[in-house]
């Protein structure tokens, strides 16, 4: 008999708390009409504790489940999975949770070594279609094969042994080489202060691991990849085993460390060309794009002040913390280098996203997930859900925005209207989750005019619960 989720922790009550089946629903109501030319699959990852969890659940803690959206010819069907990871199957057989991923020291005897030796992770924050394979990410780990369409668990993905460490949940894919990179924090051990920079070509094979020793011990979410620069930002989310073990937490903010920024030349660099520039104290979870031109690398990113999300060292909240697009510039002409950085969007945001085919380019148009001051959130780090969508042209300062009203909007992705379109030409897809049905819908726009509203919304029956990140897979 499995126990009832905890009412005392809103990542484990609506619209976050899991959901509790799998399903394939087929040709859904579509309010509007679905573009003729939009073809391919819509994934969704996102935490979905299988059984009530252990200890103080953590958002970034739970079992990771799939939801896809498959698209064509105007019409849609939908499926979604758990990942059948190794704690997963252990948890599925024993009917309890018996390991609390984001603790080592928090396990029933029999998995007291399971956190610290898994190579399989939890598979709940990305997914990325990359070398005839679907990987699901979760940064701890290897990534997590499945079967696109059946979205079936294949199992964990190590490059036939290459990768030795675990993948970020947001690799970067060249769009003219289809060359992927990525990186895993804590590289060679547990809390170890380094990371671990990798290439993987466009058929899918690891051809080049590059080791960086870092100032300290982070946890690193995302990177920025230029023409001519991997940049890994090393923020004050620190890790310590030893302070783990004295029973504080593993990951804190430590704005006392610091903020170092890494970069990395893309072409022959190794280790010893790591560059770092310092800049003042903040915070960024996910960057939208970046570029260089002439030696001036050029980052926007949804910053906040300080972390939300993570205690500091002593365990206390770091209170509330707004995200805002807010663009750096590193001129690496200079030897005294600095990172300076300018809020750019008076509105908060986050999740932002580029259009693909401009990766690590100049670009124009960015998109992200916002809020219109009128849903509150039940969170102390919160004010608001994130319930609007904005698009942010960089050449104008103009943001165009479209409000969901009553519910909460997930990451939007944007998908080409072909592969010959000018930038920004296509459609922005977003799952947004109903206050008052509580169910959820996939909204379709017209990715340049948002205001307009979306021109279809494909509707479940059900909830997909507020997760992370999405991707498209084109037919
Ligand atoms: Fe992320």
């Amino acid at each position: 008999m499995s126990l009832p989720m905890p009412d005392n922790n809103p990542f484990l009550n609506f619209p976050y708390g899991a959901i509790h089946m799998e399903c394939e629903a087929r040709d859904l109501i579509v309010e509007g009409e679905i573009p003729a030319g939009l073809s391919g699959t819509l994934y969704r990852a996102g935490p979905n504790p299988r059984f009530a969890p252990r200890g103080d659940y953590h958002f970034f803690g739970g079992d990771g489940m799939v939801h896809a959206f498959h698209i064509k010819d105007g019409k849609a069907d939908y499926n979604n999975r758990w990942v059948r990871t190794a704690k997963w199957n252990i948890e599925d057989k024993e009917g309890r949770a018996v390991i609390n991923a984001m603790n080592p020291f928090d396990c029933e005897p029999e998995y007291s070594d399971f956190v610290l030796t898994d190579k399989e992770g939890l598979a709940n924050t990305a997914t990325v279609w990359h070398g005839g394979r679907m990987l699901v990410m979760e940064e701890g780990h290897r990534p997590y094969e499945i079967d696109p369409v059946t979205l079936e668990s294949i199992g964990s993905w190590d490059f036939r042994g290459k990768l030795q460490t675990a993948m970020t949940a947001h690799p970067k894919i060249d769009p003219d080489t289809g060359e992927m990179i990525f990186f895993a924090y804590m590289a060679t051990g547990p809390f170890s202060a380094d990371v671990m920079v990798h290439k993987v070509n466009a058929a899918g094979v690891l051809t080049e691991s590059i080791h960086v020793p870092t100032p300290y011990s982070a946890m690193v979410h995302d990177f920025v990849v230029t023409e001519n620069y991997i940049i890994i930002p090393i923020m004050p989310i620190t890790g310590s085993l030893e302070r783990a073990m004295e029973g504080g937490p593993p990951f804190a903010w430590e704005p006392e460390k610091g903020v170092h920024i890494g970069i990395l030349p893309r072409n022959g660099g190794s280790s010893d060309d790591v560059r770092w520039v310092e800049m003042d104290v903040a915070f960024v979870f996910h960057f939208m794009n970046g570029f260089d031109r002439d030696g001036v690398i050029t980052i926007d990113g949804c910053q906040f002040e300080r972390v939300p999300l993570f205690p500091t060292a002593d365990g206390e909240t770091t209170g509330k913390a707004e995200p805002h697009l807010t663009r750096w510039t590193i001129d690496t002409n200079d030897p005294n280098a600095k990172v300076a950085f300018v809020r750019i969007d008076e509105h908060e945001s986050e999740f932002p996203q580029c259009d693909p085919r401009r990766m690590g380019k100049t670009y124009r148009h960015g998109w992200y997930a916002s809020c219109d001051g009128e849903l509150k959130s039940t969170m102390v780090q919160n004010d608001n859900y994130y319930n609007t969508l904005g698009h942010f042209d960089h050449e104008t300062g103009a943001v165009d925005r479209f409000s969901c009203g009553q519910s909460i909007v997930s990451e939007p992705i944007f998908v080409p209207a072909s592969a010959e379109a000018a930038e920004g030409e296509g459609y922005l897809l977003a799952v947004a989750t109903s206050f008052e049905t509580r169910t959820s819908s996939l909204y379709i726009f017209n990715a340049l005019e948002l205001a307009a509203g979306p021109l279809a919304k494909v509707h479940l029956s059900h909830r997909i619960p507020a997760g992370f990140h999405g991707s498209w897979r084109p037919a």
